[in-house]
């Protein structure tokens, strides 16, 4: 990270046999000078203590402020390099291990029926690993189906049924949509890791809520629940790497980025809530989800600046209090798997020290396709933003 450090003040006009030595350094000319000469010493100072980044800071660094378009997660198969680079994670899996272990041990004892497990989404594997590992730490047998419609990756699972005992012993391999699917059994537990930048805006819920059909009475899924959190962000460098595209749609678009050259200007709140069973299905006779939300929400912005969009992120419960999360105030340290969520606002606006932010979000679904609305409200009234999906949606066909 390289902050721009402006320093203000009274200078004297004289030059210090330092000043250019400083200059070279990135220093302004007027900075240079001697009468601001302590404050510019006593930066560098602060700057050589700066500890050297960190190895995830490193591999980041070629993606800070890189917008990328989410994915179709429903329309796209991920390649296998995609698929490697998620398993990369240090955190992830090992928080799927601890909530399958943990519900094991507190839902199935030692002595009774051997739990069926199916991993919804298996891709080449990992989860399946995850529920095998925490079977083993929890002392317990299970059978797991690993499910996933990417061809290629049944390739992978299908092989490692054949190399790999355990799986041979314990693993059904299926190729199959999970909305679609006619399950042989009926599962204990569910587990699954559909989640986008912001929650569940890779269809999480959609696919799940087809998935719940097949969950015995009492069977749960892991994850049971998600928040996607949004806060206001300012970020002329995002905002014009928007506008470098040229076209309204991309100020419609909402742009996975590792947020880098921002300043977020409020705490993250809470903005969309799925649980998995969702509450209609609960019901009896069990209901459709509504999958569709609205939601307003304000900030206060101790200092102002110009508000530039909106920065997403989630948190996850997997099980109890095992979780998964991006956002800052309850972040997984070290998971890499997901880069925050950008939304542009078309134009810019801005917000004096003190002042509020509120702003409308919708989630919108039809037969085809999922899609985001947002209108600023407060200070300034913007139009809606992706009105009927007219510049990005996701498909569900
Ligand atoms: C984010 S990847 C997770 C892969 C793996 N479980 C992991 O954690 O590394 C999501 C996986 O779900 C699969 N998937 C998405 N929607 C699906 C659906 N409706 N039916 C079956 N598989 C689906 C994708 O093909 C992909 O392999």
């Amino acid at each position: 990270m390289k902050p721009k450090v402006v320093v203000s003040g009274r200078e004297d006009g004289r030059r210090s046999e330092r000043a250019d030595e400083r200059m070279s350094e990135g220093f302004s000319a007027e900075a240079a000078r001697e009468g601001l000469g302590a404050y510019l010493q006593y930066l560098g100072f602060l700057i050589s203590r700066m500890p050297p980044p960190t190895e995830l800071a490193r591999l980041e660094a070629p993606y800070y402020d890189y917008l990328q378009a989410p994915l179709q997660p429903l329309a796209d198969n991920l390649e296998s390099s995609t698929y490697e680079t998620f398993e990369q994670d240090p955190v992830k899996y090992k928080q799927y291990q601890a909530a399958v272990r943990q519900a094991l041990i507190e839902r199935h004892p030692a002595n009774g029926p051997v739990p069926v497990v199916m991993v919804l989404g298996a891709g080449r594997g990992p989860l399946v690993d995850a529920a095998l590992y925490a079977a083993v730490e929890a002392g317990r047998t299970i059978r797991v189906f690993a499910l996933d419609k990417n061809a290629n990756a049944v390739v992978t699972l299908q092989n490692r049924r054949l190399n790999e005992p355990t799986w041979a012993a314990h693993v059904t391999v299926v190729t199959a949509d999970m909305r679609s699917w006619a399950p042989p059994e009926l599962a204990d537990m569910i587990v699954s890791e559909l989640l986008g930048s912001w929650g569940d805006n890779e269809l999480s819920p959609e696919c799940l809520d087809g998935a719940m059909r097949y969950l015995k009475p009492s069977g749960i899924s892991i994850p049971s629940g998600y928040v996607s959190t949004v806060a206001p962000l300012s970020s002329s460098k995002l905002w014009n790497e928007v506008g470098r595209l040229r076209e309204v749609k991309h100020f419609e678009t909402p742009y996975v980025v590792k947020v880098h050259n921002a300043f977020q200007m409020a705490p993250a709140q809470r903005c969309f809530t799925f649980e998995h069973p969702a509450p209609e299905q609960r019901l009896t006779p069990p209901a459709e989800p509504d999958n569709t939300r609205a939601r307003a929400l304000t900030f206060d912005v101790s200092v102002g600046g110009r508000l530039h969009g909106f920065v997403g992120y989630f948190h996850c419960t997997l099980y109890k209090d095992v979780a998964i999360s991006t956002d800052p105030a309850t972040e997984s340290i070290g998971m890499f798997s997901w880069f925050p969520l950008y939304l542009p606002l078309r134009q810019p606006v801005h917000v004096p020290d003190g002042g509020t932010v509120t702003v409308q979000f919708w989630r919108h679904v039809s037969p085809q396709k999922v899609w985001y609305e947002w209108a600023l409200l407060h200070p300034e009234m913007s139009p809606i933003h992706n009105p009927n999906g007219r510049s990005y949606h996701i498909g569900l066909l």
